[in-house]
């Protein structure tokens, strides 16, 4: 029996106990004389039928989609394949709970198993990143960036963080995003020639500007955060130190990239990219500042937590405290300095010469092929990565000049150094073609069979 094979007998199995279940109630009730306000067959219809009934077609696109991922290169940085158990956690009943407030402080009823869901995930994110409190409700990064930002800061105050164009997210002061229509913004950046954090310029701009804020983290910088540095900085003009680890936070739970921890008073964070767990986010924080975060978050900036997420944050959080995880992560680092060694050898440029983390970012201003047109030859090629502007970018930034490769999705098929080496040969011999249709069509075929070597594990 095939792995999909069982999965489908599962669910046919439990579509088949539940309609036994529901016919069984259903014959107590007529014993009963109680008169049915939809027939049998209308209820049990809509509430029974397995999503491939229906809604096939919802369901068609859902396994359309397995398809595309089992089939091609996901090389997207924030992109994952999550476990089984996350998705099973993710697709319970817990969805149906609302729970607003805390736990052993809601406002509804009914809250007493949801209440050690929470406890779980909260402990758990506390223990793994050695914090003394955590807010697991959020929704996602931008809503905990929002959570954060709001606890912290009024309107019209100043926040400074990394320009999008360097490195940094929507969320750290993007005129067209909240942040940036919020809070009046001042930002940093990267050495033009290094391409690293330029930490003097951050210092002596926070020094002029006296933010309320200084936000670290990026979504694009393939380099170790001087998280302490800022944390001083943040702490000599009495402003609050905000790291995001969004992108960072698996290999910050592995110990192989700095823990921000220990140098801000507020740590926001993803759990869907190296952490590999739902679409979500948390956020950690000293304990003087929990009252104002958790205010913040509900009910300053959500209402309900999604109970199901949380509770896949839980069963993250947990797998992320393993020894096989620190392993995984390990080698999403070891990829990932083996993908940028290859693209070096072939002659190319990266943003800071290489890479501390998951992601590479490929400069490609020296070259006709935009990161639009990289993007595209490569995608048809079957290799998924995103364009991505590099500091300095000369092109507008739905073209740009570079594109921005990441190793945890691979990473969690199995993939390790050898395969990095073939797949940095490949981007290489697209871009360097300049899309050329059989250049494309021969790395196609090479990964497809790559495909089939390393099936992702669900799907
Ligand atoms: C550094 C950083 N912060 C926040 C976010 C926002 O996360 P979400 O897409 O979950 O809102 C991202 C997403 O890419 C990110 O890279």
């Amino acid at each position: 029996m095939t792995e999909t094979d069982r999965a489908e007998a599962e669910v046919a199995g439990s579509v088949r106990e539940m309609k036994e279940r529901k016919e069984a109630a259903q014959v107590a009730g007529e014993r009963k004389g109680w008169s049915e306000p939809m027939t049998k067959t209308q209820r049990n219809d809509i509430l029974t039928a397995p999503l491939v009934e229906a809604d096939p077609e919802v369901s068609d696109w859902i396994r359309r989609e397995a398809s595309r991922q089992n089939g091609q290169l996901e090389m997207i940085a924030s992109e994952n394949f999550t476990s089984r158990a996350v998705l099973e956690a993710m697709g319970t009943i817990l969805t149906n709970k609302y729970a607003e407030g805390y736990p052993g402080r809601r406002y509804y009823g009914g809250c007493e198993f949801v209440d050690e869901i929470e406890r779980v995930a909260i402990e758990r994110a506390k223990r793994l990143f050695g914090a003394e409190h955590a807010n697991v409700q959020p929704h996602s990064g931008s809503s905990a960036n929002l959570a954060a930002y709001f606890a912290l800061a009024s309107p019209g105050d100043v926040i400074m963080g990394m320009r999008l164009d360097q490195g940094g997210h929507l969320t750290h002061g993007h005129k067209v995003n909240f942040s940036g229509k919020t809070y009046s913004v001042v930002s940093y950046g990267v050495d033009p020639e290094t391409g690293l954090i330029d930490y003097e310029a951050l210092e002596r701009s926070a020094k002029e500007a006296r933010p309320r804020i200084i936000v670290s983290g990026a979504s694009a910088y393939p380099r170790r955060f001087d998280f302490e540095r800022i944390g001083k900085i943040a702490e000599e003009i009495g402003a609050v130190h905000v790291a995001d680890m969004a992108h960072y936070a698996g290999l910050i739970a592995a110990g192989l990239y700095p823990n921000p921890v220990p140098h801000a008073g507020v740590v926001t964070s993803t759990t869907h990219k190296t952490l590999r767990g739902p679409r979500s986010g948390f956020i950690l924080c000293r304990n003087e500042l929990a009252g104002s975060i958790d205010k913040a978050v509900f009910p300053g900036t959500q209402g309900g937590p999604l109970m199901h997420v949380v509770a896949a944050k839980a069963v993250c959080f947990g797998q992320a405290l393993t020894e096989s995880f620190r392993k995984y992560q390990e080698t999403v680092l070891l990829n990932a300095r083996t993908l940028a060694k290859v693209l070096l050898n072939r002659g190319f440029r990266l943003v800071s010469g290489g890479t501390d983390s998951h992601l590479v970012l490929l400069d490609l201003r020296d070259r006709k092929v935009t990161g639009r047109d990289a993007e595209a030859f490569l995608e048809a090629a079957g290799i998924t990565v995103n364009k991505n502007a590099v500091p300095g970018d000369p092109r507008k930034p739905a073209v740009t000049s570079g594109i921005r490769i990441g190793t945890p999705a691979l990473t969690s098929r199995g993939m390790g150094p050898d395969q990095l080496e073939l797949i940095g040969n490949w981007i290489a011999d697209v871009i360097e073609s300049g899309g050329a249709e059989d250049v494309i069509a021969t790395v196609r075929e090479k990964v497809a069979e790559l495909c089939s070597a390393f099936p992702a594990a669900l799907g």
